[in-house]
């Protein structure tokens, strides 16, 4: 089982903003999850660096681009460790192993016949990366995007011949209905195509920022035909002396922001076919994290920067927030207060006072000895673990209505305390055996449940398992009732999610 996933590569004319994570940090439950079912998982992210907004920023700091670029590489290096993201590879679009690769692709496309040169004339909006036509204006003629009018540009290029992909694409997106996720975003990208193909500029004449064409070194490649083929170029020298193009193509899985659809769900497999190589498992395109800023102040002392939740939060908190949030796949407004609420709430009394509750509760009665002894079960682990995979494997991707699932156990393993209420058990030595049964229950509950919730909360999940004294053994099959092994020296835990002080208005 393969499964290789991607996020799209950030443009570097900016430090990261919380968007960003939410894609890399989704990305990571993802490939989490898939790696405790014994996939042979491989996560890419990185940064796009020859867009012409980059490069106007480098000129606007008196910089030369590339060092430019070095030094704002160094914040967005820093996100997927931040966020928790376990990647396997950061590129960079300068990266020599990509620019070698760039050049050898484009070369195929041009050798295949389906690159030529004209004369491009017409719009182009600079923070899209874009050409633009009028009828994808405002009445005001402005980007609906970005509010500003785009730049009229003017020079000789090489053009895709993308018009001759679009009967292959549409029989591509008749034979696989699942080839974009979610529906209704497979069909916007195959009515764009149905309503007919135009060629596209591939190169750039007067911005001297990016990878020259091998057949025209007067021209650089235009940003997307740079950026698209990073997917591929990572795989032949992320790892030194090997090509993994072998072991993760075409078993790749793109995740991307709904405004880069075209890019990705038209452009990259046309270039693909192009090039004469296969096309991805499939591409998921998520909606947007939009958050209720006139909280921000209210809600968080001092801190503007939504990224910096982070540090107040912790990650885990963060990337709980994150999925929870919004459903996965569509658009929606989070507030971040939510991410208060559901810290104290959700994480703090939900699941710590769980961990904290049960591992004293064995600890006073049992001495922490933990033994199976005989009580009705609490929670079937083995269907809950059925439903959480289903819903993370491809192509559903729904990190949100997995979590809610995972959280109905947890919400299930509280109202057994409630039910079956362990005190008054304790206090008849008649009891002991379904005292047991009953605590060892809720330790078992919340060891499979910590194994499921891993991709999610990433540090908390070992230590639930430390604090239960059991295995740190994340494997999926571990997912099921009966996990938990008879152990002893179970402690009071230390609170799992702390309160916390917010730092004060400044
Ligand atoms: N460089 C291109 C992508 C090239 S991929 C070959 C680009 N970069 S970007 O910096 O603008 O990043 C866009 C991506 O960041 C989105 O597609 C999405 O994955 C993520 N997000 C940025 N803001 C976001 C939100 N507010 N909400 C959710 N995701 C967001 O486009």
């Amino acid at each position: 089982m393969r499964f290789y996933l991607t996020t799209p590569i950030y443009y570097v004319n900016s430090t990261p903003h919380i968007g960003h994570a939410y894609t890399t940090a989704i990305g990571d439950m993802l490939v989490r999850h898939q790696r405790q079912r014994g996939a042979d998982a491989f996560y890419l992210t990185g940064v796009d660096e020859h867009a012409t907004k980059v490069w106007r920023v480098a000129q606007e700091q008196g910089l030369e681009a590339q060092e430019y670029a070095d030094r704002i590489a160094v914040p967005w290096r820093e996100l997927p460790e931040r966020i928790n993201a376990d990647i396997d590879f950061f590129i960079r679009t300068s990266d020599e192993g990509h620019k070698r690769f760039v050049r050898e692709f484009l070369q195929r496309m041009y050798d295949n016949g389906d690159v030529y040169q004209d004369i491009y004339a017409g719009l182009y909006c600079v923070g899209c990366e874009a050409f633009k036509s009028e009828d994808e204006l405002t009445p005001d003629g402005l980007c609906p995007e970005h509010l500003v009018p785009p730049e009229w540009i003017e020079e000789k290029n090489w053009f895709f011949r993308l018009s001759a992909y679009e009967d292959k694409l549409l029989e591509i997106y008749d034979e696989r209905p699942d080839f974009v996720r979610p529906d209704f975003r497979f069909n916007e990208a195959r009515s764009f195509i149905e309503g007919g193909l135009r060629d596209f500029s591939i190169s750039r004449a007067g911005q001297p920022w990016g990878i020259p064409l091998p057949w025209d070194e007067t021209q650089v490649a235009y940003v997307w035909a740079d950026a698209l083929v990073n997917y591929l170029s990572a795989l032949t020298y992320a790892r030194e002396g090997e090509d993994l193009r072998g072991r993760y193509w075409p078993a790749a899985h793109h995740l991307l922001g709904k405004e880069i659809v075209r890019f990705h769900c038209v452009y990259w497999p046309a270039m693909l076919l192009s090039a004469g190589y296969e096309l991805p498992q499939f591409l998921f395109v998520h909606g947007h994290l939009l958050l209720d800023d006139k909280k921000i102040s209210k809600s968080l002392g001092n801190i503007v920067e939504p990224l910096e939740l982070i540090d107040v939060y912790g990650a885990d908190a963060v990337r709980y927030w994150m999925a929870r949030a919004v459903s996965f796949g569509h658009d929606g407004s989070a507030s971040i207060d939510g991410i208060r609420e559901r810290y104290e709430n959700e994480l703090a009394n939900d699941l710590g006072n769980l961990l904290s509750r049960t591992t004293a509760m064995v600890a006073q009665y049992r001495a922490g000895a933990l033994r199976r002894g005989e009580a009705t079960s609490a929670l079937d682990l083995s269907a809950v673990g059925a439903q959480i995979a289903e819903l993370l494997d491809p192509p559903r991707f729904d990190v949100t209505r997995a979590l809610d699932a995972a959280w109905e156990g947890v919400r299930t393993l509280n109202q057994y305390v409630t039910a079956e209420a362990p005190w008054q058990l304790a206090k008849d030595e008649a009891n002991a055996d379904r005292l047991d049964g009953v605590l060892y229950n809720l330790v078992d509950g919340l060891t499979g449940l910590a194994i499921a919730l891993a991709p999610f909360l990433p540090e908390t999940a070992p230590r639930i398992l430390a604090a239960l004294n059991q295995s740190d053994d994340l494997a999926w099959e571990r997912v099921r009732t009966g996990v938990a092994d008879e152990v002893d020296g179970i402690a009071a835990a230390e609170p799992l999610f702390p309160k916390i002080e917010l730092p004060a208005p400044a």
